[in-house]
């Protein structure tokens, strides 16, 4: 069976970009590929965090795979750090990698830009943590949003690079970026994309926003001074808008231009708004059903741990082997 990693941040609440990018495309993968889906909490200590938030942040997030629809048997739902692996292979990567290669990472210098006063070593070395994520689970793909696509590129090379000297250690991962929802912007400032740090709440839809909420954040969308509701690269704001409700709703881009064509913009809005909170319903009560049942979410934490520490350590072992670390007797 081939396999499949992906990963999300314990930090804030996921947004619509993080589910129409990544979560509900992961729905797609569990009878093909043997998936992996991590909480990945050692990465989010690159940034400053309160510990009683950061295990309640990862608690939720994992409890949110579950109520997007990923089923817990068949898809390996873990926490990244219950498998020290990750922290084992990334040592051994960050050998392999370069000073100048992480420096040209966007996603770093964007992060240090904005934590000057907390720019530490492992804010530079996350994407060698991410590609260890990644090849110790020897996946075939990688479903993600656009903007971890440098990162996947990395991984790529610091993969070949090992297997080079090494010989086929690892499998080389392919990024899967869906062509709609991998780059959904702020609803605020739609030519930046949609993030868990911005500080306007009405940039960003929430997961666990009620539908009122929802609704009136779609209203305030910025979008241009036209009245025509076409996808163009002049309109961003309405693109995005477009784009997010042809997801919401099932339907193709040209679909929805033509169910709103003649339209104004407070209607369409309205409707994105309503398609949006539909979509989001299920998985919210869902999500306070589940947050109830302490037990049932305890042993799915347990059972995968051991499952994806099981699969992680065989990478792990052949590594150490191959590189020259004097064997276990
Ligand atoms: P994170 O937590 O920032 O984002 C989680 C996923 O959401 C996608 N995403 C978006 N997609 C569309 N529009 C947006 N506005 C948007 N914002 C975020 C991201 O592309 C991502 O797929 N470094 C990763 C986590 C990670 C990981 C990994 C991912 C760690 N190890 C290994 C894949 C494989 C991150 O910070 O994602």
């Amino acid at each position: 069976k081939k396999s499949l990693f992906s990963g999300m941040q314990a930090t804030g609440t996921l947004h619509l970009g993080n589910y129409l990018g990544a979560l509900k495309n992961w729905l797609e993968f569990e009878d093909e590929y043997e998936c992996f889906y991590c909480v990945v909490d050692m990465h989010s200590i690159t940034v400053r965090q309160d510990p009683a938030e950061l295990r309640k942040k990862a608690r939720n997030l994992l409890t949110l795979y579950i109520a997007a629809g990923l089923d817990p048997v068949k898809n390996c739902l873990y926490y990244q750090s219950h498998v020290s692996a990750h922290a084992e292979l990334a040592w051994i990567l960050n050998c392999f990698t370069y000073m100048g290669e992480l420096n040209r990472m966007t996603q770093y210098k964007d992060k240090a830009a904005k934590h000057a006063q907390n720019i530490n070593a492992g804010l530079f070395t996350y994407p060698v943590l991410m590609a260890a994520d990644i090849l110790l689970f020897q996946s075939d793909i990688v479903p993600v949003g656009e903007d971890q696509k440098q990162h996947l590129e990395l991984t790529r090379d610091i993969a070949e690079r090992f297997n080079k000297i090494y010989g086929d250690v690892f499998t080389i991962p392919e990024p899967y970026i869906k062509k709609t929802g991998a780059r959904i912007m702020s609803l605020q400032e739609p030519t930046k994309k949609m993030s868990k740090s911005d500080e306007n709440p009405n940039a960003s839809i929430f997961l666990l926003d009620d539908t009122d909420t929802i609704i009136r954040k779609f209203k305030r969308a910025v979008t241009d001074s036209g009245n025509e509701i076409r996808y163009s690269e002049d309109k961003p704001g309405i693109s995005n808008l477009i784009e997010i409700y042809s997801i919401a709703a099932g339907k193709s881009i040209e679909e929805t231009e033509k169910e709103f064509e003649g339209k104004g913009y407070g209607e369409f809005k309205l409707a994105v708004g309503e398609a949006v909170a539909q979509m989001l319903k299920p998985i919210q009560e869902r999500f306070a059903e589940l947050s109830k049942d302490k037990e049932y979410i305890d042993s799915i934490i347990k059972n995968n741990a051991e499952k994806a520490e099981y699969f992680a350590n065989k990478t792990l072992r052949k590594v150490q082997k191959k590189i020259g670390f004097p064997e276990r007797i």
